[in-house]
C-alpha cells in the first residue's frame, strides 16, 4: 500500500473537509427529507394491509445521501407466500394510492427486475421510489433481486460510523465528478452500497484511496470479514471463477452476490487513475469534475472531426420506456455490430460513442470517411487445405491474391464504396431491438441538427477525459 507524507494527508484531508461542507445536507435539509420520508412512509402504512411492513432504505435511511440527490427509498416488504404477480399488481396500486396531486405530486411507473413508482415531489424537487419486495430475514430466503435492499439496510446502520457516512459522502461526489457514480446500466459505475461497504472494509476514505492507488486486477474484497486478496491466490482464481470478474466486492448479507458487477472494466480504471491523479496532485477541483458548455455542440465536434480529417455520423432513435439494462444491452449490442460491420469493410471508428437524454437515442461514428474501390479480405492458413481451397474458388473473380505470413488474402473489389454504404446497408440487413423501427432510424453525416449534436458533444466530452 502507498505510504503518504503528514503533509501530503493534511492537505488531502483539508480537500476533504471542504468538499464534505459543501456536498453534506445541512441539518435543516436533513430535516426536510426526514419529515417527507416519514410522511410517506405513513401514507402508505395507511393504505396496506396491517401484513406488509414499510421500510425506508437507501442513501437517506443510512444517512449517506449528498446534497440535490434527495432521492427517497421506501420499499414494501410483503409476506413471501404472496405470488410474484400480486406483489406486483399491488405494488404499484399501493404506490399510486398515496401520490396527492393537491400537493403537486405525480407519478411515473419505472421498470426494473419488476415495475415500481417514482413518487415526484414537485414543490420539493425531490422523487420517492416505492418499490414492493419480499420481507426476508436472510438471503437465502430470496425472492427478487431487490429482497436484499432490506438486510443492507441493517448491516449499513448497524456498522457504519458517522465519520465513515460522511467519507462516502466524499466518495461519491468524486465518482460524481467523474460521471463513474451509480449502478445504472448507463454508467455501469460504484453505486452508492458499493461505496458504504468499501468505506467500511478500507476504514476510510484515504485509506481507500491508498489502497486503489496501486490497485492490481484480480481483487476480492470480502467486506464481512475484512479481508482483501490481493495475490493471485487460489482461492482468488476460483472467485474470479466463480463470480466472471477480476474486481470482486462480496455483498456481506450475501456470500453469492458481487456487488461491484455491474461496474465495467472501463469505469474501475477510470477511477484508479482518478485516484492517481488526485494522490499525486491533490487539487480541490478534482471534485468538480470536466467543465464544458454544450452550446455550439455541433460546431466543436466538427471542430475535432476535423483535424482528424474525419467524418462524423450520428444514427438518431427514438427511446421508449423500457427497463435500464434492457435498452442499454441493446443499444451497446447494435453499435458493436455496426462497429464491427464498418471494419470488416475497412472503414473501422476512430472513436465511437452512445447516448440517451430523455427520449432521444444516439450513435455516434468519427470515421475516416474515404472512398475505396477495392478491400482485402482474410483468407485462412496455408496449412488449412480444405479450407483454402473453397477460400481459392470462392474469390476466383479477386484482382489477386497476397501471402499475408502463411495466410492468403485476396483483393477484392469492394461491396461498399463508402462508410455511409456499410451503415445504410448494415441497418437494412439487420434485426434491430424490436422498439427501433427502421423508418424511424435517421442517419445524420458531419450536419447534425443542434440539438443532437449536444448529446454527440455531450458523450465525446465523458468519453475523452479522464
Ligand atoms: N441497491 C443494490 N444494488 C444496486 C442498487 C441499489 O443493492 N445496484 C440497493 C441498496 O441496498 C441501496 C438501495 O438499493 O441501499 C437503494 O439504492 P439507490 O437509491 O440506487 O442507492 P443509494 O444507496 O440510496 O444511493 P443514492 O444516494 O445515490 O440514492
Ligand atoms: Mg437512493
Amino acid at each position: 500500500m502507498l505510504t503518504l507524507s503528514k503533509e501530503k494527508i493534511e492537505k488531502i484531508e483539508s480537500i476533504f473537509a471542504t468538499v464534505l461542507k459543501e456536498v453534506k445536507p445541512t441539518p435543516d435539509e436533513l430535516d426536510i427529507i426526514a419529515r417527507y420520508s416519514n410522511e410517506l412512509v405513513s401514507r402508505l402504512k395507511k393504505v396496506v394491509p396491517n401484513n406488509i411492513e414499510i421500510l425506508a432504505v437507501g442513501s437517506i435511511a443510512h444517512g449517506t445521501q449528498v446534497k440535490n440527490s434527495h432521492d427517497i427509498d421506501l420499499f414494501m416488504l410483503f409476506p413471501k407466500n404472496i405470488s410474484r404477480k400480486e406483489l406486483e399488481e399491488k405494488g404499484l396500486e399501493y404506490a399510486k394510492k398515496i401520490v396527492d396531486a393537491k400537493k403537486h405530486e405525480s407519478y411515473i411507473v419505472k421498470y426494473a427486475e419488476h415495475p415500481y413508482v417514482k413518487l415526484i415531489l414537485g414543490d420539493l424537487g425531490m422523487t420517492a421510489d416505492i418499490v414492493p419486495a419480499y420481507k426476508i430475514d436472510n438471503a437465502l430466503e430470496r425472492i427478487s433481486a431487490v429482497d436484499r435492499t432490506q438486510l443492507h439496510n441493517k448491516f449499513i446502520s448497524e456498522n457504519l460510523t458517522e465519520g465513515q457516512k460522511d467519507d462516502v459522502r466524499i466518495l461519491k461526489s468524486f465518482l460524481k465528478a467523474h460521471h463513474i457514480y451509480g449502478s445504472d446500466a448507463q454508467t455501469e459505475g460504484f453505486s452508492g452500497y458499493l461505496c458504504e461497504i468499501l468505506i467500511y472494509t478500507y476504514g476510510s476514505l484515504i485509506n481507500l484511496f491508498k489502497h486503489f492507488y496501486n490497485l492490481e486486477l484480480p481483487i476480492v474484497i470480502d467486506p464481512l470479514n475484512k479481508i482483501i486478496y490481493e495475490e493471485d491466490s487460489n482461492e482468488v482464481k476460483t472467485l474470479s471463477k466463480k463470480f466472471n470478474s477480476e474486481f470482486i466486492v462480496i455483498d456481506p448479507v450475501d456470500q453469492n452476490r458481487n456487488v461491484a458487477a455491474v461496474v465495467s472494466k472501463e469505469t474501475l480504471a477510470r477511477f484508479v487513475l482518478s485516484v492517481r491523479f488526485f494522490i499525486d496532485k491533490p487539487l480541490l477541483t478534482t471534485f468538480s469534475g470536466p467543465k464544458f458548455s454544450d452550446i455550439y455542440s455541433k460546431n466543436k465536434v466538427l471542430k475535432f472531426s476535423k483535424a482528424l480529417g474525419l467524418s462524423i455520423f450520428v444514427l438518431h432513435f427514438k427511446v421508449p420506456n423500457i427497463a435500464d439494462d434492457i435498452l442499454w444491452q441493446q443499444i451497446r449490442k447494435l453499435k458493436g455490430s455496426l462497429s464491427d460491420a464498418l471494419k470488416k469493410n475497412g472503414f473501422a471508428p476512430v472513436l465511437s460513442l452512445e447516448n440517451v437524454f430523455l427520449d432521444n437515442g444516439i450513435l455516434v461514428f468519427f470515421i475516416n470517411d474515404i472512398k475505396i474501390k477495392y478491400a482485402v479480405i482474410n483468407g485462412p492458413e496455408v496449412y488449412m487445405k480444405e479450407s483454402i481451397d473453397t477460400f481459392l474458388k470462392s474469390h476466383k473473380t479477386s484482382f489477386g491474391f497476397i501471402f499475408e505470413s502463411d495466410k492468403i488474402q485476396s483483393i477484392e473489389k469492394s461491396k461498399y464504396s463508402d462508410a455511409e454504404e456499410v451503415i445504410i446497408n448494415s441497418i437494412k440487413n439487420m434485426q434491430l431491438p424490436s422498439y427501433l423501427k427502421k423508418e424511424e432510424l435517421k442517419i445524420y453525416k458531419n450536419n447534425i441538427p443542434e440539438e443532437i449534436a449536444k448529446l454527440v458533444y455531450s458523450a465525446f466530452v465523458l468519453k475523452t477525459s479522464i
